[in-house]
């Protein structure tokens, strides 16, 4: 198969890259990412010569250049994973988030329809969605794949329009597809924009540790290697036109969360008990901040035989040990552009 992941030099697309070109060196990995902030190209240094594998720098938004690929490469299945992905620069900058997540998506379904529609057999558009989507929960219930949609932030709204845009190409043109909708991820290369890495980040550094609110919400984490074999399960097995829900059957409250992150960063740093703790700072809330996701995986797991790997106590303990082996990464990413963000975000 020739696969394009777009994406790729992201957090989740650089391990789903990764995974498919070492369990499947048969197949051509063609990976698309315009390298914003978040794309990084360090993620996958140690597979960028592999024969099986071939980096296209574009952007999801040019449509005549995603036409251009798909006529040269042939691909058979694309993994979507590009995207704007962070809830508060959707906040600051909504119109960044629809044009990429939206019509960056409506171009590659319009390329993938024209190239394909003479014959779709053997072809997959596999579109990677978020659990926030369904919007937010009470303190009871679960996300199923049948909850409506009902987002609250411009990055779940542009999500929500990108999944609704892939089930309409399918209905309409016929598109073969599969979507997954996935609760939070962590793991290693992360940008450190997110709960845990910067967390992680300022715990190094002895920098406040900003909490929103009162700490009272709740995520449902996975562990970023378990993404991606779910992502392999569904692009192989999963039904045509159907939605499965990924989740880590983990609920923790952010400020659970924190303390056993900042119990488990002193030890490893042979810190005082307590030191990373007392870094904690309340700040203003997050506008619209959904107070609890949680994901029914009951499907995925019934169907294509998918479960987590790994505890979240061994998943963070792998997270800390990477952040730590590879501070010249979190550097690299933590200087020029970083800087303003954090400024603005956090002043
Ligand atoms: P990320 O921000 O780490 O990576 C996004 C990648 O997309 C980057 O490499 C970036 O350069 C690239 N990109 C952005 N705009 C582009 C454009 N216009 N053209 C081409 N490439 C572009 O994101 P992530 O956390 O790895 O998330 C990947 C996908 O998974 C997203 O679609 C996101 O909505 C979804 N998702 C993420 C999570 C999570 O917890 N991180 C959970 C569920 C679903
Ligand atoms: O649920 C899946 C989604 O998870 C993905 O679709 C998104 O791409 C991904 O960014 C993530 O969204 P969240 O908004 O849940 O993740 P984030 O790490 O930004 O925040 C997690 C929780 O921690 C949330 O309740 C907000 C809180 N938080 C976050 C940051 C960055 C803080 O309290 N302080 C912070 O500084």
């Amino acid at each position: 198969m020739n696969i394009l992941v777009t994406g790729g030099a992201g957090f989740i697309g650089s391990h789903v890259v990764r995974r498919l070109l070492t369990n499947y060196p048969n197949y051509h990995i063609y990976n698309l990412d315009a390298l914003t902030y978040a794309g990084n190209l360090e993620n996958l240094k140690d597979i960028e010569s592999a024969p099986n594998y071939t980096f296209i720098k574009g952007d999801i938004t040019e449509s005549s250049f995603i036409h251009t690929i798909f006529k040269k490469h042939k691909f058979d299945a694309v993994i979507h994973l590009a995207a704007e992905s962070h809830v508060d620069r959707s906040i600051y900058d909504p119109m960044a988030f629809v044009k990429t997540n939206v019509l960056g998506t409506v171009h590659l379904l319009n390329a993938a329809k024209s190239t394909w529609e003479t014959d779709y057999t053997g072809k997959r558009f596999y579109h990677i969605s978020t659990d926030e989507v369904y919007g937010t929960l009470e303190d009871t219930g679960l996300f199923t794949e049948t909850t409506a949609y009902d987002p609250s932030s411009p990055y779940s709204a542009s999500k929500a329009s990108s999944d609704h845009f892939v089930r309409a190409y399918g209905e309409t043109y016929g598109l073969p597809y599969v979507i997954s909708n996935c609760s939070n991820n962590y793991g290693p290369n992360q940008f450190p924009e997110k709960l845990i890495p910067l967390f992680i980040n300022n715990i190094i550094k002895n920098k406040p540790l900003p909490v929103y609110g009162d700490g009272n919400y709740t995520r449902d984490w996975l562990y970023v290697l378990d993404h991606a074999l779910a992502i392999d399960l569904v692009l192989h097995n999963g039904k045509n036109a159907e939605t499965y829900n990924i989740g880590g059957f983990n609920e923790w409250k952010n400020l659970k969360l924190v303390k056993l992150l900042c119990k488990q960063m002193d030890k490893r740093l042979g810190r005082a008990v307590g030191e990373s703790e007392s870094l904690i700072k309340y700040i203003k809330d997050r506008p619209g901040h959904d107070l609890r996701y949680a994901i029914d995986a009951s499907k995925i797991k019934n169907e294509l035989g998918w479960e987590p790997s790994v505890t979240f106590e061994e998943g963070l303990e792998k997270t800390i040990d990477w952040y730590l082996a590879n501070e010249e990464w979190l550097k690299n990413v933590t200087s020029g552009e970083y800087r303003e963000y954090y400024g603005r975000q956090y002043k």
